[in-house]
């Protein structure tokens, strides 16, 4: 039997089987640690059960499973299966065929949780909790933000039944938190996966690549939004519902989009086919783009719009895979009425294996709020001596250098043109690189972009880097509005580069003048600040471009071994790890062997 109220209690929270899969640990109300399934199993977007994961938290923390007062699911994975079986069984003849499919890819082995779990961890299984998965969000979005009452929107493809809820939360430093979900929408009615449904029209990976397609957006034009509308109408409880004639992913899992929807919008992309948008079929996807873009958008801030009305609150609390979203969040800022925005580092499901803990410990247990750090850095640590170790024995320039030198040496490469991968620390939980997992480079020529997409990320030429400024100087290069740095934290908001800046911060503005910036305090990531304000003595801008520390197709690097075999392998000048600082030697030219081999 669970008992709350207690100090001290270990509570490990999971989500896996669906996308992200993750560990984290809360011990006596406060995050200990918290990371993702791939960063370790180095196989991206490993929705596998995080064994390696829940390993490494319990070793981080120096705990075995029988020390665990609780080990917490992140959504209720019967209610799961009842949805699947559900459509499964509404729409059959038509999905008959896709049903065994949907059982073995949507469910696998998670309608057993519980078995899995015990067994695997050898817990009791009495001691092993579900959350809903969007209470698991919604805890993820409130329960981490600095402020006591706010209001809750959590917006995904779909979780057990739920793809969008809207709610409210109050906490009391010390006191009892509460949390309530008041509404949903429910599958098959889902912005996720209307959004989802254009991604895989646009030729891109479903859920992997949205964030491609808010990309390309910048290049349309929203010809065809009044088109898109034709498949979500509103209600007039300010809800929405999807016309299902469009779309197949409530029948199969081969295709999310239907016959009716080609006839609508025309021929998709072929994968394999490059984007150029000089042509009218290039601009036919740009403007695709764009239209699902305004209408996700516009749906969003009329939900926000009518949550801020309904609750009178001033600060909103946002959650879900939808809320990775930077243009989204940045309308609903500056159109809902909510003076204030807070979305987690982690907003995708990963981030509801922390959730999940943190709802048990005080929602279910009813353990004391306490306020949580307000940073994304739960991971594993680098350790700057592994990586001195591993590149002395390669024959590589090795340094290690006190704080106060390693940022001029760092500075001064930056200065020079020279891309540096930069670890330290703590890995980030949630997919941006925030500083801790980082590659940085000069943010002002365009040639520094293609570059990179060259050397490193072999990304579409029309996705943008992201750049980092020190909070207090950021609203002299972009426009923010008021409170637009808090989204800039974890880089959960696009906002405007001043005109005046964009020729200068080329590599880092985007087709529409628009950046992902983050925003860096000083307390959160002291030896970034302090390499931007380096940077900036040199170069008379603090602005650095920082985009995440790995090659096209791999994780984010985890551990210092990982970042040195990233470093060796694609066009990185330096790497720093604590404090060492590793320098490519020139590539020595090919000798006769090389020669006789070719
Ligand atoms: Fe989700």
């Amino acid at each position: 039997m669970l008992r709350g109220v207690c100090t001290d209690m270990k509570i490990l929270g999971i989500s896996a089987h669906y996308h992200d899969s993750a560990a984290a640990l809360v011990v006596d109300g406060l995050p200990v640690c918290a990371v993702q399934e791939e960063r370790l199993s180095r196989h991206k977007n490993d929705a596998g059960f995080p064994l390696g994961a829940i390993e490494w938290c319990m070793e981080h923390a120096g705990l075995e499973p029988a020390d665990l007062d609780a080990v917490v699911f992140y959504e209720r994975s019967m209610r799961k299966f009842d949805r699947i079986l559900t459509s499964a069984l509404r729409s059959f003849p038509h999905s008959w065929r896709s049903f065994p499919e949907a059982i073995k890819n949507s469910l696998g082995e998670k309608v057993w949780a519980r078995g899995i779990i015990a067994s695997y961890l050898g817990v009791p299984r009495s001691r092993i909790l579900f959350t809903g998965h969007h209470h698991a969000h919604a805890a993820a979005a409130f329960l981490t933000a600095p402020t006591e009452r706010a209001a809750i929107l959590t917006v995904d493809g779909v979780g057990e039944w739920s793809t969008l809820t809207v709610g409210h939360g109050e906490r009391r430093r010390g006191g009892a938190a509460n949390l309530r979900l008041l509404r949903e929408i429910r599958y098959p009615h889902s912005l996720g996966l209307l959004y989802s449904a254009f991604t895989a029209y646009l030729g891109f990976n479903v859920n992997e690549d949205e964030y491609k397609v808010m990309g390309l957006a910048a290049f349309g034009r929203p010809t065809l939004a009044d088109k898109v509308r034709r498949l979500i109408r509103r209600t007039p409880d300010g809800a929405f519902r999807l016309d299902m004639d469009y779309f197949e992913y409530q029948t199969t899992a081969a295709r999310s989009y239907s016959q009716r929807f080609v006839e609508l919008f025309g021929r998709p992309r072929n994968p394999y086919e490059p984007i150029d948008v000089e042509t009218d079929e290039g601009r036919r996807f740009a403007d695709c783009a764009a239209s699902i873009q305004l209408v996700l958008e516009d749906t969003l801030v009329d939900i926000a719009r009518a949550l801020q009305q309904e609750t009178g609150l001033s600060d909103l609390c946002l959650a879900g895979g939808v809320a990775l979203n930077g243009l989204a969040n940045a309308r609903i800022l500056t159109e809902s009425g909510f003076t204030r925005v807070f979305v987690p580092s982690a907003p995708g499901d990963a981030g509801c294996a922390l959730g999940a803990a943190l709802y048990a410990d005080r929602v279910y247990l009813k353990n004391p709020d306490r306020e949580i750090p307000d940073h994304p850095f739960w991971g594993p640590p680098v350790d700057g001596m592994e990586l001195a170790r591993a590149a002395r024995e390669d024959e590589q320039l090795v340094e290690e250098l006190d704080d106060t030198g390693l940022i001029e040496r760092v500075a001064d490469a930056l200065h020079a043109g020279r891309i540096v991968g930069w670890m330290e620390g703590a890995a980030e939980f949630g997919p941006r690189a925030l500083g801790h997992r980082s590659i940085l480079a000069a943010p002002h020529a365009a040639e520094m972009r293609d570059r990179l997409n060259r050397e490193i990320k072999h990304r579409e030429p029309f996705r943008p880097f992201a750049p980092v400024v020190p909070l207090e100087a950021a609203d002299r290069y972009f426009d923010l509005p008021p409170n637009g740095a808090r989204l800039g934290r974890f880089m959960s908001g696009v906002f405007p580069v001043r005109p005046q800046w964009r020729s200068r911060l080329a590599a880092t503005t985007h087709v529409d003048g628009s950046a992902r910036l983050q925003t860096l305090e000083r307390g959160m990531a002291p030896r970034l600040y302090a390499l931007l304000e380096a940077y900036g003595r040199r170069s008379g801008m603090p602005v650095l471009l920082n985009t995440s520390f790995n090659v096209a197709g791999e994780p984010i690097v985890n551990r210092a071994l990982e970042g040195y075999s990233t470093f060796r392998r694609a066009g990185i000048d330096l790497l720093v790890a604590g404090p060492t600082v590793v320098t490519k030697r020139a590539r020595v030219p090919a000798g006769p062997l090389s020669e006789a081999a070719a």
